[in-house]
């Protein structure tokens, strides 16, 4: 093709890209149905998982969650059974490769093809690099980053082979941020996004289109995993109420959005750091409270709330 013609048309598609997300920025675009749907969740047996199954399997979807956390995972299943809905709770260790391998032969034979696979457990070790042990980093990266590769492996030629499928990352604004404190953490969130957006890709490219995939990077939640945490400027930066973060990763899974970032500050602050040069970049951290961010942080060990 004609290299101009080819420049006319990929200028077309993005501004016409631009135009239908600022359209859908006062219109939210239509939303897909889960019914029926067989939607499995890692972690969830609290937080976010959690509130994502029970919202998910009220619109009708088979809800399949895996967690190691035993009491967490009956308890999820249990509100939604509760409420009419169906769900399978399985201990999974998803920080082991061969545990997802085995896991996931069981969940398909006894429940059947996963249609959507919700890649939401996470840990945080909260210690600075210099504190960091290789258990610490190897552990972090295992839940954070590895396990969205083993569970997407498992599930995705399914995926091909119905020609029906959706995978979605939960993964932090910290995968786009560096944040002082949370290197490992950090780390593996950065690795999940380039993985998810390359991901993304090679399934356009391969034609396969009819999966989707969405990348959710929200700011701190009050799940309690980041317990502790204070944000400078609340009115800017809020650490979000768990029930909105979960309402807003709910339309970004029914309306196959790519990409959700939360509070939308964020997607400015990403551009900004492309733009402000890296030298500059401590002050920024420094005024916005980064440097503080992780000061007072205690995490699940000194709270054990669940939602
Ligand atoms: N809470 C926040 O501030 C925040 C902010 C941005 C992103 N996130 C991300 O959102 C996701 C959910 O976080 P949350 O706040 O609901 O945390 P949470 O601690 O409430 O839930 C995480 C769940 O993952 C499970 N889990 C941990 N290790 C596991 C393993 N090896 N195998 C199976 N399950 C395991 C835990 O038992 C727990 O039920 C995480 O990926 C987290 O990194 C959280």
């Amino acid at each position: 093709m004609n290299i101009l013609l080819e420049l006319l048309m990929t200028l077309f598609k993005v501004f016409s890209a631009l135009f239908w997300a600022s359209v859908h920025f006062f219109i939210p675009p239509p939303q897909k149905s889960v019914k029926g749907e067989i939607i499995l969740i890692t972690g969830g047996g609290s937080g976010i998982g959690r509130l994502l199954a029970q919202r998910l399997a009220k619109l009708g979807a088979t809800i399949v969650i895996w967690d190691i956390n035993k009491e967490g995972n009956e308890e999820t299943a249990r509100l939604i059974t509760e409420n009419g809905g169906k769900a399978h709770a399985y201990i999974c260790d998803i920080s082991n490769n061969s545990e997802i391998s085995v896991c996931s032969e069981t969940v398909k034979r006894e429940v059947g093809c996963v249609s959507m696979l919700i890649n939401n457990a996470g840990i945080v070790s909260g210690k600075k690099f210099i504190d960091t042990t290789e258990k610490d980093i190897v552990k972090t990266f295992e839940v954070n980053t590895f396990a969205h590769v083993w569970a997407a492996k498992a599930f995705l030629p399914d995926m091909i082979k119905n020609q029906h499928g959706h995978i979605v990352n939960i993964v932090s604004s910290a995968g786009y941020i560096g944040v002082n404190g949370l290197s490992d953490y950090c780390a593996s969130k950065f690795a999940s996004v380039g993985l998810t957006e390359c991901l993304d890709l090679e399934l356009h490219f391969a034609g396969h289109d009819y999966i989707n995939t969405t990348l959710v990077c929200p700011y701190y939640i009050d799940t309690g995993m980041f317990a502790g945490c204070q944000t400078r400027f609340p009115w800017l930066l809020p650490i979000l109420d768990s029930d909105y973060a979960a309402d807003r990763i709910m339309l970004a899974i029914l309306t196959n959005q790519k990409q959700l970032c939360i509070p939308r500050i964020i997607y400015f602050l990403v551009m900004l750091k492309t733009i402000v040069p890296a030298s500059a970049s401590p002050y920024v951290h420094r005024f916005m409270g980064g440097d503080k961010l992780m000061a007072n942080f205690v995490g699940r060990q000194g709270n054990k709330k669940t939602n």
